[in-house]
């Protein structure tokens, strides 16, 4: 855990097979219907459209943690969202901000223009920064989730902003005040 108040690195990497396991942690934390851990394992080796990237932290030259995951789909010149989150601990502090916006950089830096992906209708935490990033609703997904029957959303970007994106990725993170 970093200490409330102190500045913070954060670092954005790929995910590989050592990580599975607290990213499928954070997954579980996050979601009422997680990912299979063995989901991770198949998006690593064996989707070669997938895209996986985790967030890590570090603190006073600290042993780095795992805050948050993404993993992407890149079919054709799209960029599905399969799922993003970021651990309950480290939320608010800009943390998905960056690892979307690095993430749709990576994307169009492979030539992709546009992104989409599903949200909970009641989900407004994610839709506020999906809308950051200019995302917006393009349809429903009637009683899309199988544990409350709920719908999604449907958002895309289109097409993706790289000037955006930078101000999103270069925008200060929050040191939270710790009192
Ligand atoms: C959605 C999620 C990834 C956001 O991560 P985060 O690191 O807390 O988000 P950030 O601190 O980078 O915030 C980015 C923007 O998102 C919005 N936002 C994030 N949390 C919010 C909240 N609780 N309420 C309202 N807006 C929120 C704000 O617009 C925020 O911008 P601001 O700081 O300028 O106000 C995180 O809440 C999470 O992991 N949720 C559970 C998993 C999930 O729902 N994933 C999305 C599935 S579609």
């Amino acid at each position: 855990m970093i200490v409330p108040g102190k500045p913070f690195e954060p670092r954005i990497r790929p995910m590989e097979l050592k990580d599975v396991q607290r990213v499928w942690e954070i997954d579980v934390a996050s979601f009422s219907l997680p990912w299979p851990e063995r989901s991770y394992r198949f998006e690593i080796l064996e989707n070669p459209a997938s895209h996986c990237t985790i967030l890590e932290v570090s603190q006073d030259g600290q042993q780095p943690e795992i805050a948050g995951m993404i993993v992407m789909w890149f079919i054709l010149d799209e960029a599905h969202i399969g799922t993003i989150a970021i651990d309950k601990p480290y939320r608010r502090l800009g943390l998905g901000r960056i690892l979307l916006a690095d993430a749709l950089m990576d994307a169009y830096q492979k030539g992709i223009r546009m992104s989409f992906l599903e949200v909970r209708r009641s989900n407004q935490a994610a839709q506020a920064m999906y809308e950051q990033f200019g995302f917006q609703v393009a349809g429903v997904r009637n009683r899309y989730y199988k544990d409350n029957g709920e719908d999604a959303l449907l958002m895309t970007l289109n097409p993706i902003q790289p000037a955006r994106l930078k101000q999103l990725r270069e925008k200060p993170l929050i040191v939270e005040s710790g009192n």
